[in-house]
């Protein structure tokens, strides 16, 4: 017996209450959402020191006809190593020797697609180099770059197109002639990616999907680095891309070129409607720290950070921006100061310099603290503070009530990172995806106490899964989504909507969960009642539905539909080769009533939309 009222006191559920969190972690960015097809486009990866490691780029030829190493010559001071590539054969073979960067597991081309490659390159003497994209079977784009004078460094341009499809090619540089030549920032990049700015599109449009109130980014442990001289420091990420030096991410082990930098984090919010959550470096790693005796350059790096993102045009970051393509400042209105650092030796004192100094600044800005504030009172000032959740099914499916009792005066909940880990999981199983939409029930039943709420992690590239599970599962071509994925668009309408007062009886094993919201549409201004209910039990359940305040002539038949997320298996999966096995279906929904009954499937979420026929 569920029962839903909107005679009851209603909540107004926060507009950013579900979001999601970007961390770039299991390449979600790198060889993931940024589109860039060239792995180590600077050839920094391997370090400043030369002779350096160029991998991916391997070498086209042999040792008789080509030596390739490192050098410091590059024309951008941030980034000095680039590749020297000397051409010894005098009768070179037919299809020439050279380099080639196989991208992220393979690069992902498609027939009819258009490339644009750039790449900066000097030779004292002319040059002549077959640029070609080229699949296992055939070549499938082809271009010359010739050029008599080009002693300087000089950049060059070039669009591809596809003549073929094949998502394990790669990126070949060749020559026939002899002579030494050296390349640096060679970059390839699809021309059809999300409005030009460089997201690609199909993991965008997976993103834009779940209508996401906020989305936090750009970490995670990737902000905090195991050491301080690994974190991610915004000022290294932004100007054109040539310029970015890089760097490696010691929590995940591998390189990014910043492609997707501090910038791009700002434009990929505004283009998902999402109210962006910088969370940044407060001057703590895994491993080493910062005295709050020292740590004002660093919060001065902050302060800069928010204006580049917030200032006026004319302002010194403001105008990096405005440079940048972007004279309107960002929508930046959340800060995190670190990640997960509650309880390390000089959090409380660095977070304190950091949280005056912005406040000053910019009294609008809600700062998030790293210490739980659910239970007990923080001892520092801060508008919301951080809360995580990794754990079993059980575990995070009972966790719903976890802010029943939370203070409604104090600074709200952000439950950043939540997910059930380990055995239940799978690498996306329907059991954690069941356990996750209970527990987000009990955080829209607490929509007073609850400010925001994602999921963690959001990406991985399955070449590269540094962390299981996670919402969405991609290699350079394909795609699909867990049931994780699936499960927050059942709360895709939520933020923003009215929060009716609701209840089950009787629920001897609490194996139920059920909420209701009234929300209308954007598109059309229709009215719906929604009720949604997790069955966690392996029983299905007969459920009479009882709504008070609301008139019964008033909802509708025509047009409600019934949404049900289950499974023949608890433990079912999405995979590649069969992405839609745990998905939502729809179905239409007889008859509608001030007193309904339906049935709930063993294991399943189920969404009801009543409409509501307010004219
Ligand atoms: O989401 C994966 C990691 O889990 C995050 O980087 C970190 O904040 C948490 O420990």
């Amino acid at each position: 017996f569920v029962n839903a009222s909107s005679k009851a006191p209603t909540k107004k559920i926060p507009e950013t209450l579900f979001g999601i969190f970007f961390e770039e972690i299991n390449h979600a960015g790198a060889g993931g959402l940024w589109a860039e097809l060239v792995s180590n486009r600077g050839f920094e990866a391997g370090g400043p020191n030369t002779p350096s490691n160029i991998d991916p780029w391997s070498i086209i030829g042999d040792e008789s006809s080509i030596i390739v190493s490192t050098d410091r010559s590059s024309c951008f001071h941030q980034n000095k190593i680039a590749l020297q590539m000397k051409v010894f054969c005098d009768i070179c073979p037919a299809g020439g020797v050279g380099i080639y960067n196989p991208g992220f597991w393979g690069m992902n081309i498609e027939e009819g697609k258009t490339y644009k490659l750039v790449l900066y390159v000097r030779s004292l003497g002319p040059i002549n180099v077959s640029v070609s994209l080229t699949g296992s079977k055939q070549t499938l784009a082809t271009a010359d770059l010739v050029a008599e004078h080009v002693w300087k460094w000089t950049k060059m341009e070039v669009i591809l197109k596809a003549n073929g499809t094949d998502a394990n090619s790669r990126l070949q540089l060749t020559t026939t002639k002899k002579g030494v030549i050296w390349f640096d920032q060679v970059s390839l990049m699809p021309t059809d990616t999300f409005k030009g700015h460089g997201f690609r599109n199909d993991l965008f449009e997976m993103l834009k999907d779940l209508r996401p109130g906020f989305i936090r980014f750009p970490g995670g442990c990737f902000v905090e680095g195991e050491w301080l001289r690994n974190a991610f420091r915004w000022k290294e990420t932004i100007r054109p891309w040539e310029q970015r030096p890089g760097h490696f991410g010691d929590v995940w082990h591998y390189w990014t070129d910043d492609g997707l930098g501090h910038f791009e984090f700002f434009q990929l919010a505004e283009d998902l409607g999402a109210v962006p959550v910088w969370v940044f470096n407060n001057g703590i790693s895994h491993t080493d720290q910062v005295d709050t005796s020292v740590i004002l350059p660093f919060v001065q790096e902050i302060m800069d950070g928010i204006e580049f993102a917030r200032g006026d045009p004319h302002s010194k970051w403001g105008s990096i921006r405005a440079a940048m393509g972007h004279p309107e400042p960002f929508d930046l209105r959340y800060v995190a100061v670190g990640n997960e650092d509650c309880g390390k030796k000089n959090y409380l004192g660095n977070y304190l310099k950091f949280h005056s100094a912005i406040k000053q600044a910019y009294p609008d800005i809600k700062i998030i603290s790293n210490c739980d504030g659910s239970s007990r009172p923080l001892d520092h000032p801060a508008d919301l503070y951080d809360y995580h959740i990794y754990s079993s099914a059980n575990n995070v499916f009972s966790s719903a009530g976890k802010f029943d009792r939370a203070s409604r005066n104090g600074p709200k909940a952000f439950v950043s990172e939540y997910a059930v880990t380990g055995k239940d999981a799978g690498t996306g199983s329907l059991l954690a995806a069941l356990a996750e939409a209970g527990f987000c029930i009990g955080l829209e039943k607490n929509c007073d106490a609850v400010e925001m709420a994602s999921y963690a992690p959001l990406f991985v590239n399955v070449n590269d899964r540094m962390w299981n599970p996670d919402a969405i599962v991609f290699d350079s071509s394909k795609l699909y989504g867990t049931p994780s994925y699936w499960m927050q668009h059942f709360f895709r309408e939520s933020n923003g909507a009215t929060l009716l007062a609701s209840s089950i009886q009787p629920n001897p094993s609490n194996s139920l969960i059920a909420s209701a919201i009234i929300w209308k549409t954007t598109e059309n201004d229709k009215m719906y009642l929604r009720i949604k209910v997790v069955n966690f039990g392996s029983s299905s359940v007969d459920i009479q539905i009882s709504i008070a305040g609301i008139d019964s002539n008033l909802l509708k038949s025509i047009g409600s539909t019934k949404t049900e997320l289950t499974s023949s298996n608890l433990m079912d999966e999405n995979s590649f080769q069969v992405p839609n096995k745990v998905v939502p279906v729809k179905s239409v929904l007889a008859n509608v009533g001030e007193d309904m009954n339906i049935t709930v499937s063993p294991h399943s979420f189920t969404l009801l939309d009543l409409l509501v026929n307010s004219n």
